[in-house]
């Protein structure tokens, strides 16, 4: 095998999340490129102290060591490189660049942890108090879980064993009422009623049991039972407020992502008949007001938050679970693009490419698989405008909105 090269390494060559952008060093660089830091001869004149206790442990967050301006300097210019972008509209930073995170998802490790994954482990927990990009409840969830838990001496899931009861504590918030959801996900019995009174006590809107028989390492219940409180948190964006369900897909900062809908609307104008593709809880379809609305997803659960939000902000439309790959009308003035981070199935990317509408408007959590698929997007549609939005600070990612529209004929 090659011996690992001692070499100046740089940021994007690394496994080590924890360099910056213009630090020049020193490290090792072994097979297929990967790097190894040892030394940081010249940092990074944005480097700053990073404010929380477990940064370097923790898998999250791993952009606290730059500047804020600086990240989102380094963002946009990642974004335009990788779209070629003629008109770089500077990025538009998080309305706060703490606290916004209204979705955390607390792993149990096998001694006791409650916490995130630990940087660079599939199966270990770093144990944490609380977490600065989260609301302040969490904390007092955290605490009072952990109590529980102890009094009770319930054994965390042993991720390599796959022995243990407890799995996942979510928390779901809501930007704008402070409602808060609590959802335990076990793998068995668990006196979790106890539980649901503690974090009711401590201003929990809903507490739910998600009991789960699969050890894959991801949220997958084979039933989910209410133990007190509510279900469904309400959130407003604007004028609109939206009902949405611990399963439902939000985005993560709502104050970020009522800047991106409000460009979109700005972008859209008026609209007569809208495809809302990956439409999750309906929120950009019925914030753009067309005359005519179809929205599709793939989460039932999400699909019924849409049909109710509709009516509750007396609007029309019509949604439908199905796989946005095998929907068939692509018929309509504008079609919202809105995948997951792995993107859109290659199969609705080609379509497009053949047969697309006038106007798509692409949002996307992955520049770097937009890039991709603009590849096979571009044969027929021009990038006509581009705006980065900054929903996840201390972190290396960002949102992208982009219009795209049919190239002139010849
Ligand atoms: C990034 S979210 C966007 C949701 C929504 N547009 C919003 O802004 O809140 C992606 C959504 O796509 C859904 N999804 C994932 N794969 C899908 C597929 N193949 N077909 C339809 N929806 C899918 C997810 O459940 C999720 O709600």
């Amino acid at each position: 095998m090659k011996p690992a090269r001692l070499c100046e390494i740089t940021c994007g060559q690394t496994d080590a999340r924890l360099m910056a952008p213009g630090d020049r060093a020193r490290g090792f660089v072994g097979k297929r490129g990967r790097g190894w830091l040892l030394e940081v001869h010249h940092p990074d004149p944005a480097r700053v102290e990073p404010p929380c206790p477990h940064y370097g442990h923790c898998g999250g967050c791993s952009w606290q060591h730059l500047s804020y301006p600086a990240q989102l300097a380094y963002k946009a210019e990642t974004v335009h490189r990788l779209l070629a972008a003629e008109s770089a509209l500077p990025p538009v930073a998080s309305p706060s660049p703490w606290l916004y995170r209204t979705k955390v998802e607390l792993s149990f490790g096998p001694c006791g942890e409650l916490g995130f994954m630990r940087q660079g482990r599939w199966n270990q927990v770093c144990p944490v108090d609380g977490c600065l990009i989260g609301p302040p409840c969490n904390q007092a969830a955290l605490q009072a879980t952990r109590e529980w838990q102890k009094r009770h001496a319930l054994p965390g899931w042993d991720a390599r064993a796959q022995t243990g009861l407890l799995r996942w504590l979510v928390l779901r918030h809501s930007s704008t009422t402070g409602q808060w959801l609590a959802v335990l996900v076990a793998q068995g019995e668990v006196p979790a009623a106890e539980l649901a009174g503690r974090l009711t006590e401590r201003g929990a809107t809903g507490v739910l049991l998600a009991r789960q028989s699969s050890t894959a390492g991801a949220v997958k219940p084979d039933s989910v039972e209410l133990l007190s409180g509510q279900d469904e948190l309400i959130e407003r964006l604007g004028e609109l407020s939206f009902e949405l369900s611990w399963r439902s897909f939000y985005q993560a900062n709502p104050p970020a992502y009522l800047r991106l809908l409000q460009t979109a609307r700005e972008w859209a104008g008026p609209v007569e008949r809208l495809l809302d593709l990956y439409c999750g809880i309906g929120t950009i379809g019925l914030f753009l007001e067309p005359n005519q609305l179809t929205g599709v997803e793939s989460v039932p659960e999400a699909i019924e938050n849409a049909r109710a939000n509709a009516l509750r902000n007396q609007r029309s439309g019509s949604f439908e679970v199905a796989a946005a790959e095998e929907w068939t009308d692509l018929d309509c003035d504008l079609l919202v693009l809105d995948p997951p981070r792995s993107g859109c199935h290659p199969k609705l990317i080609k379509r497009l490419a053949a047969e697309g509408p006038q106007t798509l408007l692409y949002v996307s959590c992955n520049p770097a698989r937009l890039a991709e698929e603009m590849r096979v997007l571009g044969q027929r549609y021009r990038l006509e405008r581009l705006q980065c939005f900054d929903f996840f600070p201390q972190t290396p990612h960002i949102e992208a909105l982009c219009l795209l529209r049919l190239k002139l004929a010849g």
